[in-house]
């Protein structure tokens, strides 16, 4: 066996409109202390299990890279990777430099992931990005001067006052920088974020946003960006390991303030105060994962990849003909199903509406 393990950061230099992720904007100097105590959670957790090698370990936030290399030494000396090993660092544009971004290949970092969101400047500072479009762009060349050579870049669609023009643009400059790996996100508007306070007006409509989403799938699939999950898309073979494991259903571990994780058939998560993470930085949440739930997260889980569900390794595990157990849902929703002699899979316009469908499976 070997870990596949996330690892929560919660500072950011400032707090994009959009973002309800648990992060703090202003609080780096607390970044000693927090990695103090995560050291702490760490060397804990390897007292009390074995001691296996790393296969993917993400770094993530927040933004990893408000904070010096230098705190994340002692903590990655606690682990050990396997030979063939993913380590994602999430970077932000205005954060790093090439001394940063060199101290990171020394940590052993093999693959970046930028927080870009848009290639547009208006748009950007809509949205209360720190950086320009010159600023995302020269970032992603200094990774690749620094020997980066597996990078992803996130971009959200569904931006207020976006067009598909100016998506169309954003999705153009992403091609031309040559990533091997592209998120785009769906804006979500969730409480505890700026838009949530206050609504932009300019949002675009619905099925605005479906276009756009149905356009990028069209415009990556043909730049050789395969679609393997409702919002990524990779060069051959470079798709995210360590996000395939989540969709996979398979264990992880999460160590940090408002991490989750599944470990020995409980699913877990974290205290999200600063205050209480250093007071307990240990798992609260405990909840056993029963064979019924175990098989619904599989069915959710694996029908955001383009693999979709695999039949015969669904009734091995599961012992359930997958078509029967749900045939209600597939029948309901036939036109959004790629049903094949061992696979069922949603297509494009399947993952534009995966919310509703997917929702169905649960209590079936
Ligand atoms: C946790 S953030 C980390 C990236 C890094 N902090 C940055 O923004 O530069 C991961 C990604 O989630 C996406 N994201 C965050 N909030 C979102 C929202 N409300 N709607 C859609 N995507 C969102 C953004 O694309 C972001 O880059
Ligand atoms: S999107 Fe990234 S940089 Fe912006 S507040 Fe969220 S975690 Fe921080």
């Amino acid at each position: 066996m070997s870990y596949y393990v996330y690892i929560h950061i919660p500072f950011c230099l400032s707090k994009c409109s959009y973002c309800s992720f648990v992060s703090f904007a202003g609080m780096g100097d607390c970044g000693r202390k927090y990695f103090d105590v995560l050291y702490t959670e760490i060397e804990t957790f390897f007292k009390n299990n074995p001691h296996q090698k790393l296969k993917t370990l993400y770094i993530g936030g927040g933004t990893p890279s408000v904070l010096p290399v230098e705190y994340y030494k002692n903590c990655l000396e606690l682990f050990e990777f396997e030979d063939e090993y993913e380590f994602t660092f999430e970077i932000n544009p205005k954060t790093v430099d090439d001394v940063y971004l060199k101290s990171l290949k020394e940590l052993r970092v093999n693959r970046l992931s930028i927080g870009i969101q848009s290639f547009d400047d208006n748009l950007l500072k809509i949205i209360n990005r720190q950086h320009s479009s010159a600023d995302a762009i020269s970032c992603f060349e200094s990774a690749r001067r620094c020997g980066f050579e597996n990078i992803s870049i996130d971009l959200i669609y569904g931006l207020p006052a976006q067009t598909i023009e100016i998506l169309n643009k954003s999705l153009e400059a992403a091609i031309l920088l040559n990533p091997e790996h592209i998120s785009i996100y769906g804006l979500k508007i969730e409480e505890g974020c700026e838009f949530f306070k206050k609504r932009p007006k300019d949002l675009p409509s619905d099925d605005e946003c479906a276009d756009m989403y149905l356009e990028i799938v069209d415009k990556l699939g043909q730049n050789g960006f395969e679609q393997y999950e409702i919002s990524n898309f990779a060069k051959p073979q470079k798709f995210s390991r360590h996000n395939m494991n989540y969709w996979k259903n398979r264990e992880y571990i999460g160590f940090g303030l408002a991490s989750h994780g599944y470990f020995l058939q409980n699913r877990y998560s974290h205290e999200v105060s600063l205050d209480n993470y250093i007071k307990n930085p240990f798992p609260v949440n405990k909840k056993f994962v029963d064979f019924k739930e175990r098989q619904e997260d599989e069915v959710i889980l694996n029908l955001r990849t383009k693999d979709g569900v695999d039949l015969d390794n669904f009734k091995e595990q599961y012992q359930v003909d997958f078509l029967k157990e749900y045939k209600s849902v597939l029948d309901k929703y036939a036109e959004f199903f790629k049903i094949s002699s061992n696979k069922v899979s949603l297509t494009a316009e399947g993952f534009l509406v995966s919310n509703f469908i997917l929702s169905e499976f649960l209590g079936n």
